[in-house]
C-alpha cells in the first residue's frame, strides 16, 4: 500500500498524459512576453494596494522594505526551483505534476489539493479586495451602493462565528462571473485582455513612485526598525526583528501569483525556454517595485499612520493637494490591477484539475476542453461558480490567510522536489538549471517555513481540516480511480 500511493510517475508518462488524447487540446499560443505580462498580472494587486499600510503600521514600521526583501527571497528562491521544474515538465499540472514525478502520487494529490487554497479561495480573496475599490471608486461619484449587496454576511472573530446583516458581496460574484466568462472564450483572449490591464498598473504604480518621490521626508524613515513594543491590553507585539518576519508572512501576499505562469506551460509555443523567464522576470520586476513603493510610502507618511486600507491614496493625500490629481488614477490602476489577479488565479485552477483529471484522480468530466475555445470549459465555469459563491458569503481577511499558508507550503514541496529529482534522475536534460542546489532550495524551503511559522494559529487549523478533507476523497476516490494505479 505504501509503495503504491508513493509510486512516482515518470515524466516520459507525466508528458504523455499531459499531451492530446481525444482531438482536443490546450492550445499553444502564449510568446514569453505574454507569460511575463501574466506572471505581473498574477502579482500586482491587493498585497501592495491594500495590505502594505497595515504591514508597516503594526509589524514592520520602515523597516517594511526588508520585509519585502525577506518575502521576495524566499520567491525568488522558490521561483528557481519553479523555473527548473517548468523547464523539465511543460504540462499544465505545476507543482502538482512536479510532485507526481518526485515525491509520488499521494503526495501530489495533497498539493494539487492545497493549490486550490493558492488559486480558487486566492480568486476570491482579491475578488472581496475589488470589490471594495470599486464602492469606494463609485462613492466618489456620489453613488452609494448598499452594504447589504457589498459585503460579505459572514465574519469571523476569537468568539466565533457572526451573521452582519448583509446579503451578498454582489460585486466581488459579478467580477468573477466576468473573468471566468472571459476565460471560456479562449487563453489568446484572455492573455490579450491581460496585457493592456498589466501595462495600467505598471503605469500607475511607477506615476506613483516617480511624483511621490519628491514628496518623501526623509526623517519619516527613521528610527528604520522601530524599538519592539508589547500592547499591554492585547499583548501583541510590534516591530523589532520579528516584526520584519511577521510583516514578510503579511506581505508575502503580495508575491503569490508568479508560480501561476507554469499552469500554462502547456499553452505556451516555446515552454523550455520561455517558461523560466515568465517566472523569473515577471517576480523580479514585481520584487523591484515594491521594495521602491514602499520606500517612497513609509517616506511620505508616518508609519503610524499607515493602518488604513488604501495606504496609496494616503500618501498621496498626504501631499496637499499636490498629487490630487493621481488619486483617481490610482484607484482605476487598483480596479484593473486586481481584475489581472483573479484572471490570473482563475486560469491555473482549472488547468491544474485538467492534469489531476488526465491523471484519473478526479472525474473525467474535469479535462474536458471545449472544441471551438480549446479552453477547459466545464472545470473553468465549476472554479468560476465555486469561487464566485465564496467570494460573496465571506470576508478577506480570513480568505487571504489561508491562501497564504496554502501557497507557502507548496512552494517548500517544490522546493523538495528540485533536491529528490536532481538525485533520482540526474541524467534528465535539463534547459533550465536551479544554481547551487542544494543550498538555493534549502534557504528557499526555509523562509517559506519561517513565513508560515508567523501565520495565526486558527489559519493552521483550517489548513489542517482542509486537507483532512482532501485526503479522504484521495483514498475513497483518487486512489481507485489512478491510471497509475491501474498501469494506464
Ligand atoms: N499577489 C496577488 C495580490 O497581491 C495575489 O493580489
Amino acid at each position: 500500500m505504501a509503495n503504491r500511493i508513493f509510486a512516482t510517475k515518470s515524466i516520459e508518462q507525466l508528458m504523455r498524459s499531459g499531451s492530446d488524447e481525444g482531438g482536443h487540446t490546450l492550445k499553444r499560443t502564449l510568446t514569453a512576453t505574454n507569460l511575463v505580462a501574466l506572471g505581473i498580472g498574477a502579482i500586482i494587486g491587493t498585497g501592495i494596494f491594500v495590505l502594505t499600510g497595515t504591514a508597516a503600521a503594526n509589524h514592520a514600521g520602515p523597516a517594511l522594505t526588508l520585509s519585502f526583501i525577506v518575502s521576495g527571497l524566499g520567491c525568488l528562491f522558490a521561483g528557481l526551483c519553479y523555473a527548473e521544474f517548468a523547464s523539465m515538465l511543460p504540462i499544465s499540472g505545476s507543482a502538482y505534476s512536479y510532485s507526481y514525478a518526485t515525491l509520488g502520487e499521494f503526495l501530489a494529490w495533497i498539493i494539487g489539493w492545497d493549490l486550490i487554497l493558492e488559486y480558487l479561495f486566492g480568486a476570491s480573496t482579491v475578488a472581496v479586495g475589488w470589490s471594495g475599490y470599486v464602492v469606494s471608486f463609485l462613492e466618489g461619484f456620489g453613488i452609494h451602493m448598499p452594504k447589504a449587496l457589498t459585503s460579505a454576511p459572514f465574519v469571523h472573530d476569537p468568539t466565533g462565528w457572526h451573521s452582519t446583516g448583509a446579503i451578498v458581496n454582489l460585486p466581488a460574484v459579478l467580477i468573477v462571473a466576468l473573468m471566468t466568462w472571459l476565460l471560456v472564450r479562449g487563453i489568446k483572449e484572455s492573455a490579450h485582455f491581460n496585457n493592456v490591464i498589466v501595462l495600467i498598473k505598471l503605469a500607475v504604480i511607477l506615476l506613483f513612485i516617480f511624483f511621490g518621490m519628491s514628496y518623501v521626508e526623509t526623517q519619516n524613515w527613521f528610527p528604520y526598525i522601530p524599538e519592539r513594543v508589547t500592547d499591554a491590553a492585547t499583548g501583541v507585539s510590534r516591530f523589532g526583528w520579528q516584526g520584519i518576519l511577521a510583516g514578510a508572512g503579511v506581505i508575502f501576499f503580495a508575491y503569490i501569483g508568479f508560480d501561476a505562469v507554469s499552469t500554462a506551460a502547456q499553452e505556451a509555443k516555446n515552454p523550455q525556454k520561455d517558461m523560466p523567464k515568465g517566472i523569473l522576470y515577471s517576480l523580479l520586476v514585481c520584487t523591484i517595485l515594491y521594495v521602491v513603493t514602499a520606500a517612497v510610502m513609509t517616506g511620505m507618511v508616518h508609519y503610524t499612520e499607515l493602518n488604513v486600507p488604501a495606504p496609496i491614496a494616503l500618501a498621496i493625500d498626504s501631499a496637499g493637494g499636490a498629487l490630487a490629481w493621481l488619486a483617481p488614477l490610482i484607484k482605476i490602476g487598483a480596479i484593473a490591477g486586481l481584475s489581472s489577479v483573479i484572471l490570473v488565479m482563475l486560469m491555473g485552477q482549472p488547468r491544474i484539475f485538467f492534469s489531476m483529471s488526465r491523471d484519473g484522480l478526479l472525474p473525467p468530466v474535469f479535462s474536458k476542453v471545449h472544441p471551438k475555445f480549446h479552453t477547459p470549459h466545464v472545470t473553468t465555469i465549476l472554479t468560476g461558480s465555486v469561487a464566485a459563491v465564496i467570494a460573496g458569503l465571506f470576508p478577506i481577511g480570513l480568505l487571504g490567510e489561508l491562501v497564504s499558508i496554502g501557497t507557502l507550503l507548496a512552494f517548500v514541496i517544490v522546493c523538495v522536489g528540485i533536491i529528490v529529482l536532481r538525485k533520482s534522475r540526474p541524467e534528465m536534460a535539463r534547459p533550465f538549471r536551479t544554481p547551487l542546489v542544494p543550498l538555493v532550495p534549502i534557504i528557499g524551503a526555509l523562509i517559506c517555513l519561517l513565513q508560515m511559522a508567523f501565520l495565526p494559529v486558527d489559519t493552521w487549523i483550517r489548513l489542517i481540516i482542509w486537507m483532512a478533507i482532501g485526503i479522504t476523497i484521495y483514498f475513497t476516490y483518487g486512489q481507485k480511480h489512478s491510471k497509475l494505479q491501474k498501469g494506464l
